[in-house]
């Protein structure tokens, strides 16, 4: 965790009152929006088919696109998989809590709306301790909560209590569309869970559907088998549509040595840009520089592409992280977020 991750998590604090009504709301089928390590959660209970179907009003979501389970530390994962390889315990045992995701067979109580109709369910255990306490205090820590990201469809995930705020404006408050919604301060880890596709391993072995925090190698260390890339046959995931995660301002990711020049392309024709950069680059305005590092980037990475959103620029420019497993992670939401905008640096500097 970076220093600026514990110092987010040290102010975190839910008092235990909120939880307690949250876990209520919850168990009574409304949404309640909550912390979890990752990014917050749009929560509903996941055996409620009617509470569940409100998640994808609320965020505007296709139907067939599955939502994942979230569940308590100790948690019994038989009740909502079946056929579970030993392989997927060992991850639970030596991740949980925490970002790893797994896809696993479903069992057959599990409601279709969770699953998006698949015979399969993804499941994790979130380490932030207020998702914990949360996930304890509903159904005594029996239940599971199905929850994406608390922002709508498309959109950058939400970090903060003030990012889903922003997403959902008057939709927030008892009796409106989402209930409540928990303060547990910044996500840790900034970036989506790591998904694993545990259920077809004896046919395809161990897929990685979503590169996160938890990266492959870790993975393999654990099941002495490396996760390979998704094919055409892998079940569908909403975050791997080629655009996602994405702002409203165009992005465009450049390398370092092309955007000093390119910020003053821009500027002689009159388009303003922000920057979002690890490299220094003094001067450059409005702009956001993270850590040069991928822990504290990701940490960063979905907060200052809202904050450069919000400056009302034409297009926010990204200084391209390094390559490597442990930036994996960023660069797959950096590409998300810059699909579509291809050739916009060319077009706004020819017109
Ligand atoms: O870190 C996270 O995973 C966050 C926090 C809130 O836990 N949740 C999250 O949920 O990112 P969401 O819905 O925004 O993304 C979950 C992804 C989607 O791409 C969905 O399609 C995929 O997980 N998914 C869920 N169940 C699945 C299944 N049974 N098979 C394949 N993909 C699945
Ligand atoms: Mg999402």
């Amino acid at each position: 965790m970076t220093d600026a991750a514990s110092r987010a998590l040290a102010a975190a604090a839910a008092a235990p009152a909120d939880i307690a009504a949250a876990a209520a709301a919850l168990e009574a089928g409304a949404l309640v929006a909550f912390p979890t390590e990752t990014v917050y959660g749009l929560g509903a209970d996941a055996e409620n088919p009617a509470a569940v179907a409100k998640i994808y009003a609320a965020k505007g979501r296709p139907q067939d696109h599955p939502v994942i389970v979230h569940v308590a530390p100790g948690a019994d994962i038989d009740y909502w998989t079946t056929d579970v390889p030993d392989e997927a315990r060992a991850l639970v045992k030596h991740f949980w809590p925490g970002p790893l995701t797994l896809i696993l067979k479903r069992n057959a109580h599990i409601p279709d709306a969770v699953s998006g109709g698949q015979d399969t369910v993804g499941i994790r255990c979130p380490s932030h301790p207020v998702a914990m306490q949360l996930l304890q205090a509903f159904k005594g820590g029996k239940g599971g909560v199905a929850a994406p990201s608390a922002n709508k469809f498309g959109n950058v995930s939400p970090t903060t209590a003030q990012h889903v705020r922003d997403e959902f404006h008057d939709e927030v408050g008892q009796g409106n569309v989402i209930d409540a919604v928990l303060d547990g301060g910044s996500s840790q880890v900034g970036i989506e869970s790591t998904i694993l596709d545990m259920s077809r391993l004896a046919t395809h072995g161990p897929v990685l559907l979503r590169p996160g925090h938890i990266s492959a190698q870790q993975i393999a260390d654990v099941i002495g088998a490396m996760p390979r890339q998704p094919d055409q046959a892998a079940p569908r995931a909403s975050g791997t549509l080629e655009s996602h995660y994405a702002p409203k301002a165009p992005v465009a990711l450049l390398p370092t040595g092309d955007i000093e020049k390119t910020l003053a392309e821009l500027k002689l024709r009159g388009r303003s840009a922000a920057l979002i950069h690890y490299s220094p680059f003094p001067g450059v305005h409005p702009n956001v520089a993270l850590p040069a590092e991928p822990k504290g980037y990701a940490y960063g990475v979905y907060a200052a592409l809202r904050a450069m959103d919000q400056q009302q620029v034409e297009l926010i420019l990204v200084e391209a992280p390094p390559g490597g497993d442990a930036w994996l992670g960023v660069n797959d939401r950096l590409r998300r977020a810059a699909f579509g905008s291809t050739g916009i640096i060319e077009r706004f500097l020819t017109t």
